[in-house]
């Protein structure tokens, strides 16, 4: 296959060495962990907010949209990880199934949401740490704790400083270890099984009416999106991070039901998880009042009088949340890694450290971009930029299951989604709807990211790639 269609073969793929195959040692809870210690993050405890303003109590409407688009795209990653257990995810799928220059779309698209989320993140991060801040009554001036969006707000240090708190320990060498892994995962249940236990004492079913004040799909009077797709669209960031399930295809002791149990368990335990938080904090406070805090589930908690219990939840998701940005930044290395080995970027860029094993420059790189987003601009602006990148990825990735169950029926899969007409006429559709529920300034932004990324590939990387001989 050659010029803008070119595909990477099956075979190459599967000529890995087997010296450097990874050993298999995962099973399905170890995979169950890894997810929901990727998926829960800022999304339940600080989104949910801003997900309530734009939806009130239809949120929760919100929550089970965004859930069954990703439990469709989750499927589809099941599928070709086990087909494909090789790093890159989406990217890498999309060069063997749908060739380079979707390929391209779908890897600088890929970079713009993992940056992107670890700016989010550490926002979200940062309006937990904030509670600490005043509850100990440190004297930091409010300008310092929030970006010029904010009222009285000029840059967010803190966001900045966990940004590169965890680069540092990236370049340190740190990954995230499995033990520690279960830790926060436990923590961050904890503090949200304490959350419904504590709200749901204060249970008000008038704050469910008017359902969905700003209709299922709106446009306000200034021009913004609102009503439940608006908000679905926002809190779909809650659910992704599973595909750092999909990139342990090859750690598995049996990938056909581990990963099925891991990856579809992971999304259905969030699920449940979100709705059971997002209805239990609407019942104990209406969803105008928790809406605009950066710490929501921490507000309603204070308006209940729980302030120990506050305070505990804020520093599970002090505690806890980093975990989301370091393994987002080692995502962003890695697709960067894989998408210069291939010669479609710099390898100089990608260069490994010789003592560390990490890429150093990459990951500065990745900080320095993400702390300038995180210390300027809102949760919900930097939030959407992310879901557009991955709504384009779980596209890309639905796709090529599909492009591959029609051109190559007989290939051998280890994990088979099941009914993937139904999954495929879903989850495209659903994502692509999403997409469209974005803000228009972030849709502007996505798209202008990719014509910048369409020009880097046509002037540099379509000739310096691997398949080119470059
Ligand atoms: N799902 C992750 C979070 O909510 C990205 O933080």
């Amino acid at each position: 296959m050659r010029g803008w269609l070119r595909r990477k073969s099956f075979d190459a793929l599967e000529r890995t060495d087997p010296a450097h195959r990874l050993k298999q040692t995962l099973s399905w809870p170890h995979l169950i962990a890894l997810g929901v210690g990727a998926i829960v993050g800022t999304g339940i405890y600080t989104l949910i907010g801003v997900g309530a303003g734009l939806a009130g109590p239809g949120v929760l409407l919100s929550f089970a949209i965004a859930g069954a688009v990703c439990v469709c795209a989750a499927l589809c990653y099941a599928e070709m990880a086990t087909m494909i257990p090789a790093a890159g995810s989406a990217y890498t799928y999309s060069y063997t199934v749908l060739g380079e220059t979707l390929a391209w779309i779908v890897g600088w698209s890929l970079i713009l949401e993992y940056t992107v989320v670890c700016a989010a993140v550490a926002v979200g991060w940062a309006g937990h740490a904030v509670e600490f801040a005043h509850a100990f009554h440190w004297p930091i001036p409010e300008s310092l704790l929030s970006g010029p969006g904010t009222p009285g707000g000029l840059i967010n240090l803190p966001a900045i400083l966990i940004t590169f708190a965890v680069a540092g320990f990236l370049i340190a060498g740190t990954r995230e270890s499995a033990t520690l892994n279960i830790v926060l995962v436990v923590i961050k249940l904890a503090a949200l099984a304490a959350f419904v236990a504590l709200a749901l004492p204060a249970f008000n079913k008038a704050h469910f009416t008017p359902f969905m004040p700003n209709g299922f799909s709106g446009v306000a009077g200034d021009g913004t999106k609102i009503g439940v797709m608006a908000a679905a669209s926002i809190i779909f960031f809650a659910f992704y991070g599973f595909d750092a399930v999909s990139t342990a295809a090859e750690e598995t002791k049996n990938p056909g039901r581990d990963l099925t149990i891991g990856i579809l368990g992971s999304m259905v335990l969030c699920i449940l998880i979100y709705m059971a938080v997002a209805a239990a904090a609407i019942g104990a406070s209406a969803p105008a009042s928790f809406a605009k805090s950066p710490a929501p589930l921490v507000f309603v908690l204070d308006q209940l009088h729980q302030n120990a219990a506050a305070k505990l939840v804020a520093a599970a998701a002090v505690i806890a949340l980093p975990t989301v940005i370091l393994a987002f930044m080692y995502g962003q290395s890695r697709i960067f890694f894989v998408m210069a080995r291939d010669g479609l970027l710099p390898r100089s860029l990608a260069k490994v450290n010789a003592k560390t094993g990490t890429p150093v420059v990459m990951t500065l790189v990745t900080a320095s971009v993400a702390a300038a987003l995180a210390g300027v601009f809102p949760l919900g602006l930097i939030a959407a930029l992310a879901n557009a990148g991955t709504l384009c990825a779980f596209v890309a990735t639905i796709a090529c299951v599909v492009v591959l169950r029609l051109r190559e029926p007989g290939r051998k899969r280890v994990f088979r989604v099941p009914v993937w007409p139904l999954v495929a006429a879903v989850g495209i559709p659903g994502c692509l709807y999403l997409f469209t529920t974005l803000p228009n300034l972030t849709i502007g932004l996505f798209f202008a990211w990719n014509a910048v990324g369409l020009v880097v590939y046509a002037v540099f990387s379509r000739r310096s790639a691997v398949l080119a001989g470059g």
